[in-house]
């Protein structure tokens, strides 16, 4: 085991160090630079079958849940295609409205998660065309789909997910951009310039990586903490989410994560004289409702980590530490700012004594409904 940890204390940390290659891995062979084309060589669905979709809908469980929620972001900006986001196990029970014109896009690392498949069962039998994004091309919910994007992440062992998460990102940018490109619905120009910058993210992931002393300084302040919130606005509270559900899962602390301009609506009783929030703030037309949401919580007593790509003074200014990420185009930001909240939810685990790579009551792979 040792070996295979490749001198990481943990699965974990190696497999967050992992993900420069894990992108790289999942986006080689999909990216035609010179053509300013994303190419699908393996892809079933036809050209005609994709003009035909009128309705996606992503479903899944856990992280490949939180996936799929910046999946939605990116698919509906891209093609303006509607787009509905469940976990599994709602799916299933809620009769959703699917028809032969619907793509249902399953997502799971393992491909062998019971809800998810019980899931893409249904969405068969309704009539809709799956496609699983699956990091196991062997698996059930490989096989049984009509298509599959695999992701190239590798192995994933511990039970927390990180690379799979951000390849998964990486795989609904990727779509997203093709389909786009078929049913013309990007100006080509713009098509091309997130081309490139797509092409970019392994090694900026590379940067946040650097940051980690950082980020550990920051995750042993906060391990003796009650509670900590998680606050962003539009892709920056998908992200949240994950970031929330990374911590609660191995450092056992309380977390919830908000979207930022409805913490006023309830969630902002919680906050009191000493508590820590952590603050996504990546997209420059929202830096200004960030600020004010970041004022509310710091007029209660919160303490703030910012997690942004600008020089934005008066942002800088609001915040009581600053972590930067790298600057990309505004839609694959959440690769990035993924990075610190993965390497926090670690530290903080390991400052505990945890064991980081199998908490308790979790498992990697739930195949009982
Ligand atoms: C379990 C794991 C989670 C994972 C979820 C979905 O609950 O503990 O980390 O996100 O299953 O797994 P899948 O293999 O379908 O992505």
């Amino acid at each position: 085991e040792q070996a295979e940890k490749e001198g990481f204390q943990h699965y974990m940390l190696k497999e967050i160090y992992e993900q420069p290659r894990a992108l790289k891995s999942t986006m080689a062979g999909h990216l035609d630079e010179a053509a300013g084309k994303v190419t699908f060589p393996g892809l079933r669905l036809t050209a005609e079958e994709l003009k035909e979709i009128d309705k996606i809908f992503i479903v899944a469980c856990g992280t490949a849940y939180y996936a799929g929620l910046v999946g939605r972001y990116a698919i509906e900006r891209l093609t303006q295609i509607p787009v509905d986001v469940d976990v599994a196990s709602e799916f299933r029970y809620q009769r959703p409205l699917v028809t032969a014109k619907t793509l249902t896009i399953v997502v799971s690392q393992s491909g062998e998660t019971a809800d998810t498949l019980a899931a893409l069962r249904e969405a068969k039998r309704l009539g809709s065309k799956v496609l699983a994004i699956t990091n196991v091309v062997g698996s059930t919910i490989a096989r049984e789909a009509d298509d599959v994007i695999a992701t190239i992440a590798g192995p994933e062992i511990a039970v927390a997910s990180t690379k799979a998460y951000t390849a998964q990102l990486m795989a609904f940018y990727l779509f997203g951009l093709y389909l786009a490109q078929e049913k013309q619905t990007i100006d080509p120009q713009e098509h091309a310039t997130l081309i490139a910058a797509l092409k970019n993210v392994p090694e900026q992931v590379e940067k946040v990586l650097e940051n980690a002393d950082d980020l550990r300084t920051f995750a042993e302040g906060i391990k003796d903490e009650k509670s900590v919130f998680f606050i962003g606005r539009g892709i920056d509270f998908a992200v949240s989410l994950e970031g929330s559900l990374k911590l609660k899962e191995i450092s056992y602390i309380h977390s919830e994560a908000y979207a930022a301009g409805e913490l006023k609506h309830g969630t902002l009783a919680l906050i009191e004289e000493g508590t820590q929030v952590i603050a996504l703030s990546t997209q420059a037309e929202l830096h200004e409702k960030m600020i004010s949401n970041i004022t509310e919580v710091k007029a209660r007593g919160a303490k703030v980590l910012g997690i942004t790509p600008d020089s934005h003074i008066e942002l800088h200014r609001t915040v009581d530490e600053l972590c930067f990420i790298p600057t990309t185009a505004p839609l694959f930001t959440p690769i990035l700012s993924v990075v610190p909240l993965q390497l926090i939810a670690y530290y903080t685990s390991l400052a505990l004594g945890n064991d980081v790579d199998r908490p308790r009551n979790l498992a990697k792979s739930v195949t009982v409904e």
